[in-house]
This record gives structure tokens, sequence and C-alpha cells, in this order.
């Protein structure tokens, strides 16, 4: 079978930024499948030459040192081009015609990629519906939708209803870029390829979760995106709630797209509908000092670039175990990390300096850090039964050579071989929509909680420790260090 991708929206950032350099990493690291065509198509007018050109010279800038000119040449004469404008039916057909010569015939797998706007989705599925282009006559035919997929549930649906008059749900391939790097898989292969985790994951042994996306960098000129998202359409409803159902889920019968994704869809639906009134209780929004001073922001901007809610599950293995997620822009610290957070002992016999919520925990640096820690008590040579909290700390870095690969490789590469397991099915998108909706709705209403102001280079706002505090817990905010 041979392969084609193609590539709408090829003239934008994320084709030269991810796309490509994955691509070219596959090619140079030889699992790119031999003759992989990969067909660039967008408004803009380039031949095929200079398209080529354009990306060899991006692909040199972002994949650095390892840009190799024999690889990239090798590359390079199965990349084409050719224009089209979405707004306009005729391009399809074109397209299709385009991509039939190139094909003579021969069965082989298509992706089409949009790595468009996302006002583009609904006009992409339909056009390829109406050319007849998603038919699977000659081979598998896949659609590749980026995120965001839709801005709340109803349009989540809306676009969902679009996708499946053309594709059946077996050809549609959801982005959540988390899922495709290393650490993220890792949770699994944690859970369920070890026996010492399992049989005290669960509300017996764990007195809760944190799962922390903090970021470095601030908005700059992502204004026009960002003033609607806001960090809970950005960061939650995607990235920390696949973290979320990864933690949580059960463990799936099969390493198969189906039987992972029904284990994480019921957990999604275990979580405990926020209502209203606990919004103001259960939630905190904030935003970074600078932020309204950013290009294009309004100067009574209310976009939270942080936020902080505590989700709870209601099932046998959670009730009663909150997990806090918690993500923000700004931070001094550039870290994903999940915090298992074990309970005390029992009883406690021994003189400690710990403060009381330092009983246990197991952290997961799913970036840039990547690594597990465990943090456990141990006594203190020398000084009658003094206890600290000591650690047992493992590195990717350390132990495997060869550096983490960058996610888009990963998911590429598998949605050529046709795995969807690590991209969301459509119920799965639906269900994460229905949590983060009615945080969101309050959060833009009148009885929104305060929007509280943090420095550049802080945590998050005060109140957030202290929301934490009034619960028995805190952060666990300690920059990992980067060997
Ligand atoms: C994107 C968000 O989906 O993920 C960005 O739109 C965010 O705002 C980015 O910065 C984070 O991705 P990563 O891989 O750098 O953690």
């Amino acid at each position: 079978m041979e392969n084609t991708i193609v590539i709408f929206g090829a003239s934008g950032d994320l084709t030269s930024r991810k796309l490509i350099p994955a691509l070219y990493e596959l090619k140079r690291k030889g699992r790119l499948p031999d003759g992989a065509r990969i067909v660039g198509t967008s408004r803009t007018e380039f031949s095929h030459a200079a398209w080529r050109e354009t990306l060899a010279q991006s692909t040199a800038e972002f994949v650095g040192q390892r840009f190799d000119r024999k690889v990239w040449d090798e590359l390079a004469p199965s990349i084409f081009y050719q224009p089209g404008d979405m707004d306009s039916p005729e391009s399809f057909p074109k397209l299709g015609d385009f991509l039939a010569e190139l094909e003579a015939g021969r069965a082989t797998t298509r992706v089409y990629y949009l790595s468009t706007a996302p006002r583009f989705y609904e006009a992409a599925a339909r056009g390829l519906g109406a050319a007849g282009m998603a038919a699977e006559t000659d081979g598998p035919r896949r659609i590749v939708i980026e995120k965001p997929f839709g801005t709340d549930l109803d349009s989540a649906r809306a676009l969902n209803r679009v996708v499946h008059e053309t594709c059946a749900e077996h050809q549609v391939y959801r982005i959540d870029h988390y899922l495709g790097k290393e650490t993220v898989s890792n949770i699994l292969a944690l859970r369920f390829a070890n026996t010492i985790f399992e049989p005290v994951w669960n509300r017996n042994y764990i007195d809760h979760v944190q799962i922390t996306a903090a970021e470095s960098v601030t908005i700059g000129h992502r204004a026009g995106f960002y003033e609607s998202a806001g960090v809970l359409r950005d960061m939650f409803q995607n990235h920390l709630l696949q973290l979320f159902t990864l933690t949580a889920m059960e463990a799936p019968a099969r390493l198969d797209a189906d039987a992972v994704r029904d284990e994480k869809v019921k957990v999604l639906r275990a979580v405990r509908p926020m209502r209203p009134e606990d919004v103001g209780r259960d939630t905190i929004r904030g935003q970074y000092r600078t932020y309204r001073d950013e290009p294009n922001v309004d100067p009574r901007s209310q976009t939270a670039t942080f936020g902080a809610v505590k989700l709870s599950v209601d099932n046998w293995r959670w009730q009663g175990v909150p997990f806090y997620l918690r993500s923000l822009k700004a931070s001094s610290c550039r870290t994903t990390q999940i915090v298992i957070q074990f309970r005390q002992p029992p009883h406690m016999m021994f003189e400690s300096d710990a403060r009381p919520f330092d009983a246990n925990r197991l952290v997961l640096q799913i970036q840039p850090a990547e690594g597990i820690q465990i943090h456990f008590m141990t006594k203190v040579p020398d000084s009658g039964m003094k206890l600290r909290m000591t650690d047992l700390d493992f590195s990717f870095r350390d132990q495997y050579a060869g550096g983490m690969p960058e996610a888009y490789q990963r998911l590429l590469l598998d949605v050529l071989n046709g795995d969807a397991s690590l991209f969301a099915r459509s119920d799965e998108v639906e269900l994460a929509w229905g949590i983060i909706d009615p945080i969101q709705r309050v959060w833009e209403s009148s009885s929104a909680p305060p929007l509280a102001f943090y420095a550049e280079g802080d945590w998050g706002p005060a109140v957030s420790s202290q929301w934490m505090a009034g619960q028995g817990r805190a952060w666990f905010d300690l920059c990992p260090v980067l060997h």
C-alpha cells in the first residue's frame, strides 16, 4: 500500500514548525514508509520547487543540528504543492485530480491533515465529501483534525456531525499533541506494566492528585486566539483532561484504540458535573499582571491565563479523592507534572520535621525534565530517630540515549498505520467539553469568581495557595532541575 499525506494549510506555522520537521525526522530514522508522498495545499501560490526550498530552510531551522542535506534531498522529490482555496468548492476536485495523477491508480492510504484555521474544518470535511475524496474504494482515507475541536460542547457536536456526514468515526483522527508525548504514553506503562503501583492507586492510599501544566511563555502575539479561548479552552479541555483520564482510568483489556478510549470515556463520565454554585468554591481564575499590555489584548480583559479546578470523580476507585488541575502562562518554571499525593501513615510514631502534608508522593515529570520521582521518608543518619523526605529519581535522559522525539513523529506514523489510540474519539471530546462548559459559562458571567492577578514568574495568584491551604493541602511547586 502506498501513502499520501495531504496537508491543508500548507503555508502555515504548524506545517513548517512541526509537521514537516516530524516527517523529515521519520525519514532520517528510516521510519517513513518508502515512497510516501507529501502534498501541500493552501491559497498561497508555490511551484513544487519553491515549496520544497521554503521547507528545506524552515526544516533546517527547526531541526537544527539533526538537519542532513542528503536526507532532505531524498525526501524533497516526494514533496508536492497544489494551490487551493477551501472556500471555493472547485478546489477539491482539482486537488483530487492532482492526487489521482500522482497515485496513478495504485492502492494508497491517503491522510488529509487539516492544519488550517479551525473555521475551515467544516468546509474541508464538506469539500472532501462532495468531491468523493473520503470514499475508501482505492484504499483507506483518514482525516486528521487539529485542536481546537470546537469551542464548546455545541460547536464540537456540530463539527462532529459535519465530519460524520463525510467520514465514519474510524477515519477521523482528532489531535491532542500531548498524547504523542512519550511520557504521556508512559503513564500507561507505569500503571499497567508494573505490579507495585496499581494496588495503591486508589482512594485507600491516595489523598489527592495534582496535575499542573506551567508554562513560561506569555501570550505574545496570540491574543487573537487567546482572548476568546483562555486557559480552560486552551489547556484544560484537551491536554489536562487527557492527563487526568490516563491517570484515573481503569486498565483496558487490550492496548487497542477502542479499548483504551472506552476506559477514558468512562472516567470522564464519572466526573461530577460542576453546578454553577460550585464554581466559586472549586475553581480559581487568574491573569498575569502584564497580560493586558500584550498586543491586541483588551485593556479590561477578563481572560484567564491561570486556572485551577478541583474535580471529583464519582466511582469506587476515586470517591473522595480530589483531582486538582492547574495551568498557567508566564510562570518562571516550565513544567508539566502529575503529583500523586499519598495519605499519611495511619499512626506516626516518629518525630519528623516534615509538614503534615509531606506524606509519600509519586511525581510524574511529563516535561521538560522527563522522569519519575518517588518521595519517601528516611532516617537521617547519626541524629537519633530524626526523619527526612528523600527521593528516588528516575530520568529518561539518563537511562535512554537519543532524547525525546517530538510528539508529531509518533502521531503521524500512527495515522499512517491506522492506529487511533492516541487520538480523541468523538464521545471523548464531547464529554470533555461537557466538563469544561459549565465552568466556562460561570467564568464568563457576572457571578464569575474574582479574577486574581499574579506577577510574571509566580506559580499563579496567592489565592490559589490559600485555596489549597484551606483544604489542608499544598501545591507541589518545585521546579524540576534539567540535567
Ligand atoms: C497548545 C496551546 O495546545 O499547547 C498553547 O494552544 C500551549 O497555548 C501548548 O503553549 C503547550 O504545548 P507544549 O507541548 O509546549 O506543552
